[in-house]
């Protein structure tokens, strides 16, 4: 599992047991309430924006030779918690099932 501290990279807290069934462990992860195509075409989040600092996510996961081989618009999530304007909302991106550490 990526433990990669960077504002753009959604975080790993940690692992949990589930209660209603001990074989399944849960991941825990920060939690980003809203999906790409609702930020950009309801609430007219700036694209460029986005862009940018999923490009900053990259170049960071980069300088680590990891590959995400999953990046597309459902694997970024936005993050905007309750009273922040959406303008400093914050694209993270997602799921590193495919991730790849190259040498
Ligand atoms: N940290 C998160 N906060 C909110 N929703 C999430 C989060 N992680 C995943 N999701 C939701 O679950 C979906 C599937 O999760 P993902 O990690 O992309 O797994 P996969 O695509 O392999 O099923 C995401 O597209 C998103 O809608
Ligand atoms: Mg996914």
């Amino acid at each position: 599992m990526l433990k990669f501290n960077h504002e753009n990279i959604v975080k790993f807290y940690g692992w949990t047991l589930v209660e209603e069934d001990p074989q399944i462990i849960g991941i825990v992860l920060e939690w980003c309430n809203y999906s790409l195509d609702m930020a950009v075409t309801q609430i007219k989040v700036d694209p460029f924006k986005i862009i940018v600092e999923v490009a900053l996510a990259l170049e960071h996961l980069h300088s680590f030779n990891i590959i995400p081989r999953d990046v597309k618009p459902h694997n970024i999530l936005i993050c905007k918690p309750l009273g922040v304007e959406w303008s400093n909302a914050v694209p993270n991106l997602c799921d590193f099932g495919c991730a790849k550490k190259c040498n």
